[in-house]
Formats: structure tokens, C-alpha cells, sequence
């Protein structure tokens, strides 16, 4: 059933036009455990930034909150990104930012498919999720030693076996059924990743730009949402993201409080 389906090899990778940041040092597996549980064992070792793990399929994907990521062969996009940014943990939340709208926009022009963001960084289409990120790291007092950028998109998946919070989709189900190349979107993401975290380390306003471009494709701002942070339940109304990269929530008596990082268990 799966030899249809296009690999990304590293034949073809090599081929695809890559900010050079990326294309130095990319590991290619058929299959894996977690790209990001072997980006983060590359890091321990040293491994630079911008080293690349790709697989064409996870065994054990892993999604926030200990979920699991069905990563079937040849069907998704699975990849993940050391970072080692020279900047302490209070930019973990842009990174997070960026990471959306570099996946929210590759699908958006790749594909022409309507992608929003929702908090932190799911991506919806439709009000499905097509796409997700999981972001770990290694802090050394307060201090950031690597990253690791995992991007999961579901391409050609055209059935999903798992129970999930949000109702999965992929890019072939959105689009019109038939099979989708990944080489385009992979290199398309890549250019995209790179141009926003370049901004985010190198541009005295850049900090501004993402805010407002991550506005824009915001699914959550203006909404009800119910958001789960750490132990803690809150109800309120998406109001912002203000400049630490925070969601700012108002709850019905108009306290604002401010949310590093969580999940939305509910948006209306
Ligand atoms: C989520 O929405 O829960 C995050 C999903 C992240 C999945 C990607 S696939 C590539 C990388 N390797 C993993 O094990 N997880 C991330």
C-alpha cells in the first residue's frame, strides 16, 4: 500500500533548495522511535544547530502532554530541528510562535488551504489539526543549551486509528483526496523556519513583526477558551499575546492573566 508513496530520501533532500543552516547535517531514517528523542540524543552530544532528523516514519511520535503522535510511513511529514539559540529561556515562547506561523504559512502557500494557529502552535484547517509541534529542551541555569523543534504534518494520511482531543486531519483530506508531494512542503517549511528565527535572533523589532503576523493567523484570539496549565483550569476570553509571547486570558470578572504555556481543552 505505502510503495506508492514518494520517500525523502536523502537523495532527495539534498536536491531541494535549503537555507544552508539546515542542509549541513541531515539524518534520514525509514524508520525511528522519535525524530525528537534522536535530535535531543545528537544535542547531548554536541550535535550544531540547524542539524536536521527526518524520518519517514515514528514508532513512538511523541505529542505534548505525553500523547502519542501517529506518524505512519510515507504519510506525514516528521521532522525535528536542533536549535541552539545564544539567548536565555524567556525566548522559548517566540520560538514556539515562529514555529506556528512557519508551518501555518508553508501549508497556507504550498497548498492554498485556509491554516490558522491555535495556541500555542496546533495548526487548524477547517477546525481540524493538520499539524503539531513539540518543543524540548535542555536549560542550564536559566540558561538555553539546545532546543529541539519537532514538526509533525499530516499529508497523506487518509484515516486516523487514535482518540483525540482535536479531530485529526491531513493536507489530502483537506485538499481534494489525491496524493500530495512532501518534498515541496518539507523545503517550503525549512525556508520558512529559518527567515523567522533569523528574525527572531537578528531584528531589533522582530519580536514585533512575529507578534503581529502570529496575530494574524491566530484561531484563538477573541474566543471563550478553556486552558489547561499545569494543574490549573482557567475560563476566559483570548485577548492577546503580549510581548513576552504570553496568551493573555480575561476571565468574566475582567482579571487578566497571563499564560506562558498550556493547552486549550476547548475554544468557542
Ligand atoms: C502535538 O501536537 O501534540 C505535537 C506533535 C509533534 C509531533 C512531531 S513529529 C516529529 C517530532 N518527533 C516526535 O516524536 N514528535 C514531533
Amino acid at each position: 500500500m505505502t510503495e506508492n508513496f514518494e520517500k525523502l530520501t536523502p537523495e532527495i533532500i539534498s536536491k531541494l533548495v535549503l537555507p544552508k543552516m539546515f542542509c549541513e547535517n541531515v539524518e534520514y531514517f525509514e524508520e525511528t522511535s522519535s525524530t525528537n528523542d534522536i535530535a535531543k540524543a545528537m544535542a547531548d552530544s554536541g550535535a550544531k544547530e540547524g542539524t536536521l532528523v527526518i524520518a519517514e516514519s515514528q514508532a513512538h511520535g511523541k505529542g505534548r502532554w505525553g500523547r502519542n503522535w501517529e506518524s505512519p510511513k510515507y504519510l506525514g511529514i516528521y521532522v525535528s530541528i536542533i536549535l541552539r539559540p545564544k539567548l536565555n529561556k524567556e525566548i522559548i515562547p517566540f520560538i514556539s510562535l515562529i514555529s506556528g506561523i512557519a508551518t501555518a504559512e508553508t501549508i497556507k502557500e504550498e497548498m492554498g488551504l485556509d491554516a490558522k494557529i491555535k495556541w500555542p502552535n496546533d495548526i487548524l484547517i477547517r477546525e481540524k489539526k493538520v499539524s503539531g509541534i513539540l518543543i524540548e529542551g535542555s536549560i542550564i541555569q536559566d540558561r538555553l543549551e539546545f532546543l529541539i523543534l519537532g514538526i509533525g504534518i499530516n499529508v497523506n494520511n487518509e484515516t486516523f486509528k487514535g482518540e483525540y482531543l482535536h479531530t485529526p486531519t491531513s493536507l489530502r483530506i483537506e485538499k481534494d483526496g489525491n496524493i500530495i508531494s512532501r518534498k515541496n512542503i518539507l523545503e517550503r517549511l525549512l525556508v520558512k523556519l529559518e527567515k523567522w528565527y533569523f528574525l527572531l535572533l537578528k531584528e531589533p523589532d522582530g519580536k514585533e513583526t512575529i507578534l503581529k503576523r502570529y496575530k494574524e493567523l491566530s484561531h484563538t484570539l477573541g474566543k471563550e477558551v478553556t486552558l489547561r496549565a499545569g494543574k490549573d483550569l482557567l475560563k476566559g476570553t483570548a485577548i492577546d499575546i503580549d510581548q513576552m509571547g504570553f496568551l493573555v486570558l480575561k476571565d468574566k470578572k475582567g482579571k487578566l492573566e497571563r499564560i506562558p504555556s498550556g493547552e486549550l481543552t476547548n475554544e468557542s
